[in-house]
Parts: C-alpha cells; structure tokens; sequence
C-alpha cells in the first residue's frame, strides 16, 4: 500500500517539474480569405512515437449553426503544418468547424466553432493610385478589387505613408463616407520628397451577425509611390566669409563661402545663389549670382561696414535671405572667444570638440577651423552650431576658432 503511494508521489513531482501538461487540442483562429478558402490555424500538439494526422472539417450551415446545410469538407494539414483550408463559396453563411489529431495510438477532436465566413474575411488588398500631388499634400484613390464589398463604407481602412529618405513611416485612419469615392488627400508632408505610399481594409461587421473571431486586415495594398511637388526653399544656406588683411590701398579680399541646402530645406532642386550686398546707409546692390558655386570672392573697402544677403532659388521661387555682417576693419586683435573648448582626439583623424553652452540661450556659433601652418592657403572649415548643441566631431581639424556672427 504505501508502495504504490510512493510510486504516484514521484509520477505527479515529475510531470509538473518538466512542465508537461496535458494539451488539449483547439483551433486558435480562422481566416476565410475572399471567394477562396476557410484557413485555419491551431497549436501542434506535443511530438508522440508515431506522426499527428490533423484533419480539418468545415460545414456550411443553415441558419446560426441550426443544421448542416452542405456535404462536410476535410482538409489534412501537410506534416508538421499547424493549418489547412478548404474552399468555400458563400462568405455569407455560418460554417460548423472541427479539427481532429490522430495518431496510431490517440484521437483527439477539438470543440466545434461555429464562424460565419464575414465574421473573420480577410478582403484582398486595395488597388492604390495617387492622383494628385501637392507639394505638401498627396491624394489617394483606391478601390477594393472585385465585388467583395456592396459599398466601400462596409469597410474601414489604414493607410501607411513612409518617406523613403527618413525611412520614417506614418499611418492614418480612414472612414468611407456613403456615396464618395475612397479617396483621401493625406497631408503634412514634406515638399519635393519621394514617398511610399500603402492603403489596407478590413470588413465593418455588422454586430447583428457577431460570431466568434473578427474580420482581418487585408493585405497592404504594392506599394505605391510619389513625390510631392517641390515648393520655395524654407531658408537660406548657412552662411560665412573669410577676411584677407587690408591692402595699401585700403581695400581687403573677402571670401564669402555657404553650404548647399538640406534636402528637406531646398524643398526642389536648387537652381542657383543670389548675393546682394548693402554698404551702410545704403541700398542692396547684386555682389554675386551663382549656379552651383559655392563662394564668391569681392574686393572691398576695408573701413567699411557691409551687409550681404545671400538667397537660393529653386523651380518655385526664392529662399528668404541669409544675412551676414562684416563689420569695418579695425586695427585690433580679434576678440577671445566667449566659449572655452576642450578637445580631444576622435580617432586618427578627427577631433572631439566639447564646450559649455554660454548662459545667453539665444545665440547660434559659428565653429572655424584652418589646417596649420599655411593659415592662408585654401579656405578654412566652418560650421554653424545650434544654440542647444555643445559637442561636435571635425575631421582632419588643426586651428579652430569660435565666432558669433
Ligand atoms: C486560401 O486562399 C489564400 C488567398 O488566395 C491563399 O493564400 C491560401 O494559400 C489559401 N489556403 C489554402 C489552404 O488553400
Ligand atoms: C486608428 O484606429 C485605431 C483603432 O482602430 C486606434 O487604436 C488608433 O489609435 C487610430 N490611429 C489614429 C492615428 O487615430
Ligand atoms: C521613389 O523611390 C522608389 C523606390 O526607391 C523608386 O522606384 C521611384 O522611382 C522613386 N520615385 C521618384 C519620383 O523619385
Ligand atoms: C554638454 O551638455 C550635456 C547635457 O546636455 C552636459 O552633460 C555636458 O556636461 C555638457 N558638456 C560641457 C563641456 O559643458
């Protein structure tokens, strides 16, 4: 007596201590795809000494499961798959729903579902065109393929724009109104930008037919793509100069240097530079027009003080201007920086530049640097710094200068 005691003991602290309980067999969901098939989708039961048979049987029913209405249909999922399908024809009738597991020494059969086919549809991926670009706005027309829906408002839908520069995607809801075509101007955007844009469905099943399961999202629509129109550049290239010494004629070379435009700044292809220059007092006068280059060298009197506005221009218009001062010569020394930097190395060709931001929040920098010794040969290096920005990495750096413009 005690003995067999014992025996069941040690047979209940092994099944709990491996985990190993008893499965029952069910069916997980079912997905009825359009004019296709029932599909449905179940856990495999844990490996036995001899293979699992699982066989789905789907009956189409009168009514809410009242009685069979059609012959039985079977399907044996492929070994090891945990799903098959059979194909039905009527989306609108209920369908009475089994799955069996059977082997040489078990059969297990799982409770029955009872599903109407609109109840769990997964409608075919819309058709998507983009009919009209904007430069911030892009509008969409899309139609779901076939006769699947008597009106597009039995649905609602998603739609997924991504910009293929940011790799950055959004997604919106969507509600069909009755009697307007499925289409959504989608808006916010960014001008002369590339983007991929994807509509799906799903079925708005009607709560008088609720079974058990919901009707699944379609498949994202191939994806379709657009660029928005391009629009007037947002803002004026950054924007610097380099000062030569005064010669006997008091007169000075000034480089005046800029970048080109950020993608998303030039809003299109930018067509070239305009710089006017204003002495003071006076009124802008044209200094420099330039395609694509990116400087442009003047003679000036050195004891005086100019203004230069530098503007780019794209397809659409003209960018607001960038405004520079140089001031008039004086015979000092260039002021200390107000930023004390600290640096290190960053590699064999870089630097890390490091400052603390000057208590005065409101002010851009301009961060200079010069290859030694030859401090007048070529250009120097420069960029402008945000205000909230207090490290930078610069490469192939060996003077540096802080200036506010
Ligand atoms: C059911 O139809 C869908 C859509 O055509 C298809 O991808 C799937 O393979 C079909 N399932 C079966 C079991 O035939
Ligand atoms: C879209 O609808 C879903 C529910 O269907 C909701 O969870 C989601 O927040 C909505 N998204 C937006 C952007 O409104
Ligand atoms: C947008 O990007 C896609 C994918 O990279 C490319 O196939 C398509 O030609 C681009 N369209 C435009 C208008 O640039
Ligand atoms: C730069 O800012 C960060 C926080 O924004 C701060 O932790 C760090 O000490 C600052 N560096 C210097 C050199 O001030």
């Amino acid at each position: 007596m005690s003995l067999t005691l014992a025996w069941i003991v040690v047979l209940l602290t092994c099944l709990s201590c491996l985990g190993v309980m008893p499965k029952t067999l069910e069916i997980k969901y079912c997905v009825s795809f359009w004019g296709k098939n029932i599909t449905c989708y179940w856990d495999l039961l844990p490996e036995m000494d001899s293979p699992i048979t699982y066989t789905l049987q789907v009956t189409e029913e009168a009514g809410r499961c009242q009685r069979d209405f059609g012959l039985l249909k079977n399907c044996v999922a492929d070994p090891g798959e945990h799903w098959c399908g059979v194909p039905v024809e009527n989306l609108f009738a209920f369908y009475k729903i089994k799955l069996t597991a059977q082997n040489q020494q078990l059969r297990d059969d799982s409770s029955e579902k009872c599903l109407r086919g609109m109840s769990i549809v997964k409608l075919s991926p819309p058709v998507l065109n983009v009919v009209a670009p904007q430069s911030r706005c892009l509008q969409l027309q899309w139609n779901l393929p076939g006769d699947e829906l008597i009106s597009a408002t039995e649905a609602q839908y998603e739609i997924r724009h991504c910009d293929l520069v940011e790799s950055s995607c959004l997604q919106v809801n969507f509600t069909a109104l009755e009697n307007a075509p499925l289409s959504a101007n989608i808006c916010g955007l960014f001008p002369f930008t590339n983007y991929s844009m994807q509509v799906r469905a799903k079925y708005l099943q009607s709560s008088a037919f609720q079974s058990d399961g919901d009707p699944f999202w379609s498949d994202w629509s191939l994806e379709t793509f657009a660029r928005t129109l391009p629009a007037v550049p947002s803002r004026g290239p950054a924007f610097w100069r380099k000062l030569g010494s005064p010669t006997a004629d008091k007169e000075r070379a000034v480089v005046l240097m800029w970048k080109p435009l950020k993608p998303k700044d030039a809003n299109g292809e930018i067509l070239g530079y305009s710089l006017r220059s204003q002495r003071k007092g006076e009124l802008t006068v044209p200094a420099c027009i330039t395609s694509h280059h990116l400087k442009c060298r003047l003679l000036l009197p050195a004891g005086e003080e100019f203004t230069f506005y530098l503007t780019a221009r794209n397809t659409v218009g003209i960018s607001p201007p960038t405004r520079l001062v140089i001031p008039a010569f004086r015979n000092a020394e260039v002021p200390p920086s107000p930023l004390s930097i600290l640096v290190s190395s960053a590699g064999d060709h870089s630097l890390l530049l490091q400052w603390s931001l000057p208590s005065n929040p409101k002010m851009d920098f301009v961060l200079e640097w010069n290859k030694l010794p030859e401090k007048e040969v070529g250009d120097p290096h420069w960029q402008y710094q945000s205000e909230h920005v207090n490290r930078t990495v610069i490469r192939k750096p060996l003077s540096l200068g802080i200036f506010m413009p």
